[in-house]
C-alpha cells in the first residue's frame, strides 16, 4: 500500500509494515464510519422528532428485540474482526523465525551497543542487509529501555536480567529511525540512532571493512577461560565437574527437580548469575554466582560462545534420555520440532 502521501506516517520499510498499517487503516476507517453513521442520524432525529408546541406529549415506544440483537450482534462481530486480525498479527512478530541473522542489542544509559555475530560493533547504529530475516536479542545494563524502529513497525522493552527478541525483515534500502521508546533518565530523548538497511552485497562489504574486531564467540571464548569456567566445564564445553556445554543450546535439559527446560538464552544466562536456580540432574549446587562480575556484554558473548561449542559424543547431562530404549539421545535431534517432542516425551517419563 502506498502511504507516503499521508503525513506524519513513518516510512513503510520492512514486510511487517504494510500489514501492520492495513489494521490501522481499519480501525480508523471503522472508526470514521461509525462516527459520520451517529452523528447524520442524530441530526436527522433531533430535527424530525423536534417538540413542535409547547403541550406536546410524545407518545410512547414498544422496544424491539430485533432491534437490539441487531445492534448487539454487529458490533460484537466488528470488535472480534479486530481482535483476531490484531492476534494473527501479534503472533506473526511475536516468533521469530529459525532462520534469521542474529544480533546482540545491549541498551545502557544512554545508548545502543550493537554486536554482529562476525564481530562488528556499532553504537546508535544497525546495518542490516535488505530482504533478510534479522533476530535482535535484546537486554540492558541498567534500566528498562525500548528499541523502537517506527519504519518497520517494530517495538519492544530491552528488561535488565532478561532477553527479549524481535525480529524484522527491511524491504528497502535506505536509513530510518531508531528511538528509545520508554522514559529511562535524563537523557532519554537523546538515545536515539539510526538504522542503515543496504543490499546484501553492500552488507558484505561492509561487514569485511571492519574485520579487526572479534566476534562475540571468540571474546566468549576468552572470557570462558579467564573467569574460569573452563576448569569444571572443559575446554571445548565437554563437561567434568560441572555440566557439558557443547550442543546444549536449543536442547531439553533435564534437572535435579525432574523438570525438563529448553536451554535457550534466558537459562544459559540465568545459570550463570544464580547458578543454584536450576540444577542438573546429577550435579551438586558448587558453581559460584558471576553476578556483579560480568557485564551484560560479557553474558552476551559467553553465550554466542556456547551457543558456538559442537556436540559432544557423550550427554552426561542426560541420563533421563539414555535410560529409554525408544527415545534418541536429544543431543541429536536435528530439528526444534523434535526436540518439542523430545522434551514432551521426557515430560511423559
Ligand atoms: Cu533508553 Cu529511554
Amino acid at each position: 500500500m502506498q502511504t507516503s502521501w499521508i503525513p506524519f506516517i513513518p516510512p513503510s520499510a520492512s514486510t511487517l509494515s504494510g500489514k501492520v498499517d492495513a489494521l490501522y487503516f481499519y480501525l480508523t476507517g471503522v472508526t470514521i464510519f461509525f462516527v459520520l453513521l451517529i452523528w447524520s442520524v442524530l441530526t436527522f432525529f433531533v430535527i424530525k422528532y423536534r417538540r413542535r408546541s409547547p403541550h406536546e406529549i410524545p407518545r410512547p415506544v414498544a422496544g424491539s428485540h430485533k432491534l437490539e440483537t441487531l445492534w448487539s450482534v454487529i458490533p460484537f462481530v466488528i470488535a472480534m474482526s479486530m481482535f483476531a486480525w490484531g492476534a494473527q498479527l501479534y503472533f506473526q512478530n511475536s516468533r521469530p523465525p529459525q532462520n534469521a541473522i542474529e544480533i546482540y542489542v545491549v541498551g545502557k544509559q544512554w545508548m545502543w551497543k550493537i554486536q554482529h555475530t562476525t564481530g562488528q560493533r556499532e553504537i546508535n547504529e544497525l546495518h542490516v542487509p535488505v530482504g533478510r530475516r534479522v533476530k535482535l536479542i535484546m537486554t540492558t545494563e541498567d534500566v528498562i529501555h525500548d528499541f523502537f524502529i517506527p519504519a518497520f513497525r517494530i517495538k519492544a522493552d530491552v528488561v535488565p536480567g532478561r532477553y527479549t527478541t524481535q525480529w524484522f525483515e527491511a524491504t528497502k534500502p535506505g536509513t530510518y529511525h531508531l528511538f528509545c521508546a520508554e522514559y529511562c533518565g535524563m537523557n532519554h530523548s537523546g538515545m536515539i540512532g539510526q538504522v542503515v538497511v543496504m543490499e546484501p552485497t553492500d552488507f558484505d562489504n561492509w561487514l569485511s571493512g571492519n574485520t579487526n574486531q572479534q566476534s562475540p564467540a571468540v571474546a566468549g571464548q576468552q572470557l570462558y577461560q579467564t573467569l574460569g569456567c573452563v576448569s569444571c566445564h572443559g575446554a571445548s564445553g565437554e563437561g567434568g565437574r560441572g555440566p557439558a556445554l557443547g550442543g546444549v543450546f536449543g536442547k531439553p535439559v533435564f534437572l535435579n527437580n525432574g523438570q525438563t527446560i529448553k536451554a535457550d538464552e534466558a537459562y544459559i544466562r540465568e545459570s550463570i548469575v544464580n547458578p543454584q536456580a536450576k540444577l542438573v540432574n546429577g550435579f551438586g549446587p558448587i558453581m559460584p554466582t558471576f553476578q556483579g562480575q560480568i557485564s551484560e556484554e560479557q553474558l552476551v558473548q559467553i553465550l554466542a560462545f556456547i551457543k558456538s561449542l559442537p556436540a559432544q559424543g557423550t550427554q552426561a547431562e542426560t541420563p533421563a534420555a539414555t535410560a529409554t530404549t525408544t527415545a534418541s539421545p536429544p543431543a541429536r535431534s536435528a530439528s526444534p520440532e523434535q526436540d518439542r517432542q523430545e522434551v514432551s516425551k521426557a515430560k511423559f517419563l
